[in-house]
């Protein structure tokens, strides 16, 4: 019998997803990876069995998701069309990669997800799939079975004994790991309907709480952070620590229309409190030790990288190479920076660094001043040159 891995999510698409490839003569392995998305595992193992999956593999990645993806992309800035910290879109490619891992142990001849054919997922999976073993066969039931909706996908779970909970499912479609959240659909598929109250995973309730102002202090070392106020703290905490404080200030919330890679517009709200006040905090440290030119090349750089992690081709030569070169732009990003928060929003208030490129001799209007101003005029001669007559 051949054998497949399903990544699996415990959600009604995947189970119904484990019997279906099953009565397509599979042998299938699920398989849960963990990045994060605050969900029981248990009943989900028994699910999936109940379903008909010969095995369950569980892989709890969230360490490698900060070290090996979230950091990379922090140093590099990475955000898409402007808003978009890329939660979602950075998963795919470690989960993807695990999988194929997993397939070797297993003997697997092929992989499987539950993804959509209308979003950048199933794109993320297969790329990386490809990249990292192309003779693996993709499947990909949700593309291709018959179930036309939802109703007809739990009439067949009914049919065949699989247990699901219909009970507690969301009007909304919700990717979650530690980097963020992402919510579709329902409602929020007017784009000019206001995202309702319920539509907030993380930040709900942001609205009615009164909140002081706060300040966040945030110790970075080589690009990423290392400490809070001063306390070293290791990344998963940091992460879950900026991500408590700053949902309950509301901050990371986004609300966009998103030109997704295979030509759709869509809808999407995120809330990504630590990634916002990270990013922020980051750059601003950039500001105070890269030198103008490099800072204004690796803007282009941070678009670059945003493209790549969304258009799913991390396992890529240009995305290595995009990294080798932000490595050595990040050497000198150690410092401290304050963050103040506000409902909704998070605001740089100061920023120092051993390795600052600020002096305050050549920059102050005091008697301090240093700069010698006479220098200017010719300066700026040359400067205008070419254009002068
Ligand atoms: N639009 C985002 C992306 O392509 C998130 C996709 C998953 N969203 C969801 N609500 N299930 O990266």
């Amino acid at each position: 019998m051949k054998k497949v891995v399903l990544a699996y999510s415990g959600g009604l698409d995947t189970s119904v997803a484990i019997h279906w490839l099953k009565a397509r003569g599979y042998e299938v392995i699920a398989y849960m990876a963990d990045v994060g998305q605050e969900k029981t595992t248990h009943a989900a193992i028994e699910r999936a069995k109940k379903a008909g999956a010969s095995k369950v593999v569980v892989k709890d990645l969230k360490k490698k998701f900060v070290t090996d993806y979230i950091w990379p992309a922090l140093k590099a800035g990475a955000i898409y069309e402007g808003r978009y910290t890329l939660a979602t879109a950075l998963s795919r490619p470690l989960i993807a990669a695990e999988q194929v891992a997993v397939a070797h142990a297993e003997r697997a001849t092929a992989v499987g997800h539950g993804c959509t054919g209308k979003g950048n997922d199933q794109v993320r999976f297969e790329v990386t799939t490809q990249a990292l073993d192309g003779t693996l066969e993709i499947l990909a039931p949700v593309r291709e079975w018959e179930f036309k909706s939802r109703e007809e996908e739990i009439a067949y779970a009914h049919k065949h004994g699989i247990p699901i909970d219909v009970t507690k499912k969301s009007p909304f479609s919700i990717d979650k790991n530690i980097w963020g959240v992402s919510v579709e659909a329902g409602v929020l598929e007017d784009p000019n309907v206001e995202p309702p109250a319920e539509s907030f995973q993380w930040t709900q309730g942001a609205e009615k709480r009164n909140l002081r102002e706060k300040t966040v202090e945030i110790q970075f070392e080589g690009g990423v952070p290392v400490g809070l106020g001063g306390r070293k703290i290791e990344p998963l905490k940091l992460i879950a620590e900026l991500n408590d404080l700053g949902a309950r200030y509301g901050i990371g919330r986004m609300d966009m229309i998103e030109n997704r890679l295979v030509g759709i517009k869509s809808r999407e709200t995120y809330e990504a409190p630590a990634a916002t006040i990270l990013l922020q905090a980051h750059k601003d440290l950039e500001s105070l030790v890269l030198d103008r030119e490099l800072l204004h090349y690796k803007e282009g750089i941070s678009l670059k990288y945003a493209e790549l992690v969304y258009y799913g081709l991390w396992f890529t030569p240009l995305r290595q190479a995009l990294d080798a070169f932000i490595e050595t732009t990040q050497k000198k990003v150690t410092g401290t920076v304050r963050v103040k928060l506000r409902k909704y929003s998070s605001h740089v208030v100061g920023r120092k660094s051993p390795y600052s490129l600020y002096k305050e001799s050549l920059a102050t209007y005091s008697e301090k001043d240093k700069f010698d101003q006479k220098l200017a005029k010719g300066f700026i001669d040359l400067w205008a040159l070419p254009y002068k007559k």
